[in-house]
């Protein structure tokens, strides 16, 4: 079932790499002492002996770790699998150096032509990390989504009236222009004035800057959905350190936030309150929140949070030339993109940013830099410096790129990969350096050592960064909100 879906993909990924995925599943059963090591040495932090040292079976184990990235790119329950091997290797930390005897590669070759020829039998089946988008979102339980509650919602995300000093609503910062994001390294929102790259500080303010550049809210809908296809949207991660989870919590974030809405006009504790006694002595958001909501008292923190949530849900954009090609136009994607695509995978781009969102919507730590307007380092939070996988949807309207914003181009992020791992030749050995001074080598992701041969000049891998992006969606802004303030905040 599953390779009839991927069945265009898997043509065009080849038939190598399928071998050896099979090839590895193989060695992981048969020979678990070898795949084990290999994968406890990579999970060490690539310091182990099976990776670095210099022996005759460096192009077997060299293979077969590729081997091993292409079928965690397959494998639904790879990071299980990952941490059983892992376990395993430690308890068998004395295996011996030569792990590949002469015997055991005869093993291996015996394993690898068996494979061949269930390949050829057409009993293999695999499947690809990625896929296409849903076409549309599912709702939670909780929030059953209805026009009176999206266009309640629509009228909220673009009314200052959320913020302490009337300036700011939640558009400011994710515009239409810029793929709902905002095309500027960190966000400016209480005393703001102007958008995107063109928005200042007011003169006079002791507000600082937002920690962190934008996110993009076009498809957040489908955040946390894996490879399969599954996300519980009460449960979806939120932020670049997914500190918030499900869009109905994370909706009244800002509006406490001191820098994004609240200002200095009210505690913190007491924002939402605030707002929503604003939002009910308005006679036109009490007739808006009793039709979405039913009832006479219908204006609560609550329903806030859910029409927000409802509105940010029908923000979706799931035409992209990748989602048309998955979904059986072979001609929505052109040859250096397909060759972008089987890159992207064979490099191993695809062990974090997979699924339809091209995220694991997991922290990872990379050592991305600061940005230099703040203050102090940002660390994140529960895990010392890692962040959320960025989904690379619609790159081509959401730079700059980083939960620090310093990257204001794909090639600078493609070098920015180049320079952390280095080309390290054919095989890829790979250098691991880390970017951020706060971040040792030690700390950087394993699957981030694990990238085999980045090259920031690489056309084909930016051309299909770019056919994941659908630049057809909802592009409107109301021509008024009902507090009469102006639409957005002072975005003019
Ligand atoms: C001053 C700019 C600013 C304003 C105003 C603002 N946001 Fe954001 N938004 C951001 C930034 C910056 C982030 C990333 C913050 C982080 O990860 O710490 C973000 C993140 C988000 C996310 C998470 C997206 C994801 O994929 O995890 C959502 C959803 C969101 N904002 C919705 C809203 C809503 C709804 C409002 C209004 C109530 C709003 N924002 C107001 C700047 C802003
Ligand atoms: C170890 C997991 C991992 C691997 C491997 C990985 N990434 Fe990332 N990627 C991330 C994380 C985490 C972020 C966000 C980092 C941050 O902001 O600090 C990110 C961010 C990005 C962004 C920025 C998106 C945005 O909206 O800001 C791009 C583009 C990107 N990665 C492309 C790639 C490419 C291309 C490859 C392969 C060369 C790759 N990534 C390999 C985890 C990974």
């Amino acid at each position: 079932m599953v390779a009839i879906q991927f069945g265009t993909v898997m043509r065009e990924s080849g038939i190598k790499s399928r071998v050896w995925q099979l090839a590895q599943t193989f060695v992981t059963v048969a020979l678990p002492g070898a795949s084990g090591s290999l994968s406890g040495c990579a999970w060490a932090g690539g310091k182990g002996a099976g990776v670095s040292a210099k022996s005759e079976t460096e192009t077997v184990m060299a293979k077969t770790d590729v081997a091993m990235k292409q079928s965690t790119l397959i494998d639904r329950n790879n990071s299980r699998q990952d941490a059983a091997l892992h376990d395993w290797s430690r308890g068998h930390a004395e295996i011996p150096r030569g792990l590949m005897r002469p015997r055991t590669a005869a093993f291996v070759f015996a394993g690898v032509v068996l494979v061949v020829l269930l390949f050829a039998s057409g009993t293999g089946r695999s499947q690809s990390a990625m896929s296409a988008l849903p076409l549309a979102a599912s709702t939670p339980a909780g929030n059953p989504s209805s026009p009176a509650r999206i266009a309640l919602g629509r009228q909220l995300f673009w009314d200052p009236v959320l913020s302490g000093n009337k300036d700011v609503a939640c558009g400011t910062c994710h515009h239409p222009r810029f793929g709902y994001a905002e095309n500027l390294d960190l966000s400016i929102g209480v005393d703001g004035i102007g958008l995107g790259g063109s928005r200042r500080f007011g003169r006079g303010t002791t507000i600082p800057f937002v920690k962190r550049n934008s996110q993009t809210i076009l498809n957040v809908a489908f955040n946390g959905i894996d490879e399969t296809g599954r996300y519980t949207p009460s449960a979806a991660p939120m932020f670049w350190d997914m500190r918030a989870v499900s869009l109905e919590q994370q909706a009244l974030v800002p509006i406490k936030t001191h820098e994004e809405m609240r200002g200095n006009a009210y505690p913190e504790d007491d924002a939402v309150a605030v707002v929503v006694g604003r939002l009910a002595a308005n006679a036109e958001y009490r007739t808006l929140f009793s039709s979405a909501f039913g009832g006479s008292q219908a204006v609560t923190a609550d329903n806030l949070g859910k029409a927000l949530a409802a509105f940010q849900r029908s923000l979706t954009a799931t035409q992209a030339p990748f989602d048309r090609y998955m979904r059986g136009d072979a001609n929505a994607m052109n040859a250096s993109e397909l060759r972008g695509m089987r890159r992207f995978e064979r490099i191993g781009c695809a062990n974090c940013h997979k699924g339809p969102m091209f995220s694991d919507f997991q922290l990872h730590v990379l050592g991305v830099p600061d940005n230099p307007k703040l203050p102090a380092s940002d660390a994140g939070r529960d895990v010392p410096y890692a962040f959320r996988t960025a989904s690379l949807r619609n790159l081509t309207m959401t730079a700059p790129y980083m939960h620090s914003g310093v990257f204001n181009t794909l090639e600078d992020v493609l070098e920015f990969y180049d320079d952390v791992r280095g080309r390290g030749g054919r095989r890829g050995g790979g250098v691991n350096r880390s970017r951020n001074p706060n971040v040792s080598r030690d700390q950087l992701d394993p699957l981030l050592q694990r990238l085999r041969g980045v090259d920031d000049d690489d056309p084909d891998l930016i051309a299909f960064l770019r056919a994941l992006s659908d630049e057809e969606f909802d592009r409107t802004l109301p021509t008024r909100v009902p507090s009469g303030l102006p639409v957005g905040g002072r975005i003019q």
